[in-house]
């Protein structure tokens, strides 16, 4: 995979881009990255990249000659696909970049200041958000996309598995990990992950997945394929929330 970077700020992306899983990816050439300067696509000599509203307002706003320049700089391919980074756009989540993590080519456009002119969003495919907060400039978000999506380009990952059975694998939390030792401080790995009996280790994830998921983000809920015994641990938890016992069949799991 290519990615493409336009941003006023090259060197953002210089420490990140050499470091880890990412660093290796680059090495190996599984993925190819280069940015591009906005700031060479200005038209005058003082390089101006942006200017005040109209309609008046605080702060200034990116003009749009040198940022749709920029865009056309970059060679068109089968397969591109060109994201602007806006608190704007629609919000990322990981069936979002499973989707990116498809193209040929990832080209980013990075904002900068209060905002940029709106005619620009005509040359990209898609405005991404990384979340309902606002950053001073796209650059950090565009760095959370190619990280997310890097990871799941085939052959940068290490372990292949490990994209499969984490956060959101099948829109749940991942499960709690434990290491050595098997007590730290007084604190003891649940007995099943030690008892080497791997379909009760394989249960007691799920429930610990599902009951995760349930406590601190609900909204997923809707949208993961809950079996009986699923939604049994989510009744269980409730019930042992409000002091009451969960009724009917028992799944139940002692962790
Ligand atoms: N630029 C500024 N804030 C942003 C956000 N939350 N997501 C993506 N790009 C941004």
């Amino acid at each position: 995979m290519q990615i493409t970077v336009l941003t006023l700020f090259p060197e953002y992306f210089d420490s990140p881009m050499a470091a880890s899983l990412l660093g290796k990816a680059v090495e190996n050439e599984r993925v190819g990255f280069r940015t591009v300067q906005i700031r060479d696509f200005a038209h005058d000599k003082h390089r101006t990249v942006d200017d005040t509203p109209f309609g008046g307002g605080s702060g200034m706003v990116m003009k749009p000659e040198p940022l749709v320049e920029a865009l056309e700089s970059v060679p068109p391919r089968e397969g591109q696909v060109r994201i602007l980074l806006t608190p704007r756009g629609e919000r990322l989540t990981q069936p979002l970049v499973r989707e990116l993590a498809e193209s040929s080519e990832l080209v980013f456009l990075c904002g900068r200041y209060e905002g940029f002119d709106e005619r620009v969003t005509e040359w990209v495919d898609r405005e991404i958000s990384i979340g309902d907060f606002v950053l001073s400039g796209g650059e950090p978000a565009a760095l959370m996309i190619i990280e997310a999506v890097a990871r799941l380009v085939p052959g940068v990952m290490g372990n292949a598995e490990s994209g499969v059975d984490e956060s959101f694998g099948e829109g749940l939390l991942e499960y709690p990990q434990y290491t050595r030792p098997a007590e730290f401080r007084g604190r003891k790995v649940p007995d099943v992950l030690l008892s080497g009996h791997h379909a009760a280790v394989r249960r007691w994830r799920r429930q610990q997945s599902v009951v995760t998921t349930w406590r601190r983000r609900p909204d997923l809920l809707a949208q993961a394929a809950l079996t009986p015994e699923d939604q049994y641990w989510i009744d269980e938890a409730a019930a042992a929330e409000s002091g009451q016992s969960a009724g009917g069949r028992s799944f139940g799991i002692k962790d």
